[in-house]
């Protein structure tokens, strides 16, 4: 609970770009909690696409309105940074099986670091379950589009980084 008595859950992740996976998680968080805080992890070791600023423009140029919806980054513990924000929730998306293992660990060492921090999964529709940010990246960097797999603005911003899709580029 926040201050304000409302339920705040963490949306955490690497968000490099957002799909519409996320996209489906976050709806079916805030059908659940009063807010939503996408949480994008500041990592030093990974080399990303999209800078955190960009991501976290993108994002919040997505829900741009939304006051149930708040974007932010953190480095350190995530279970540090959900309870500095005053969340007792961190939202997790489960696509399948192969989601699992990894899922349950960090939800158990999460756990252990601060068991008054509780994980809840979610499943998104299964029209997502095979969506990933990396299979994104993968197709618009070999020429196809992902149009209906991620946000208007994203399929945007992936144009800008790695130029139009073939068959555009003929018709002009
Ligand atoms: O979308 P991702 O990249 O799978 O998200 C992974 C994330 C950000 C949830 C995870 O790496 C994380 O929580 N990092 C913070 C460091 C931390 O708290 N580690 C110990 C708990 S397992």
């Amino acid at each position: 609970m926040t201050n304000d008595g409302k339920s705040l859950a963490v949306y955490p992740g690497s968000f490099d770009p957002m799909t519409n996976g996320h996209v489906d998680i976050i709806e079916r968080g805030l059908s659940v909690f009063d807010e939503v805080t996408i949480a994008i992890l500041l990592n030093p070791e990974k080399q990303p696409l999209f800078t955190v600023e960009e991501r976290v423009e993108i994002i919040r140029e997505h829900y741009d309105g939304n006051a149930r919806v708040k974007v932010d980054t953190f480095s350190g513990l995530l279970v540090d940074y959900a309870e500095r924000v005053g969340a007792s929730v961190i939202v997790r998306g489960l696509r399948a099986i192969s989601d699992f293992e990894y899922e349950f660990q960090m939800a158990l060492m999460n756990r252990r670091l601060n068991a008054r921090i509780e994980t809840v999964f979610m499943m998104p529709a299964e029209s997502y379950s095979y969506v990933s940010s990396r299979l994104v990246k993968e197709v618009v960097q070999l020429g196809a589009r992902v149009t209906g797999l991620v946000p208007s603005i994203v399929e945007r911003r992936l144009q800008e980084k790695y130029g139009p899709p073939p068959e555009r580029r003929k018709r002009r």
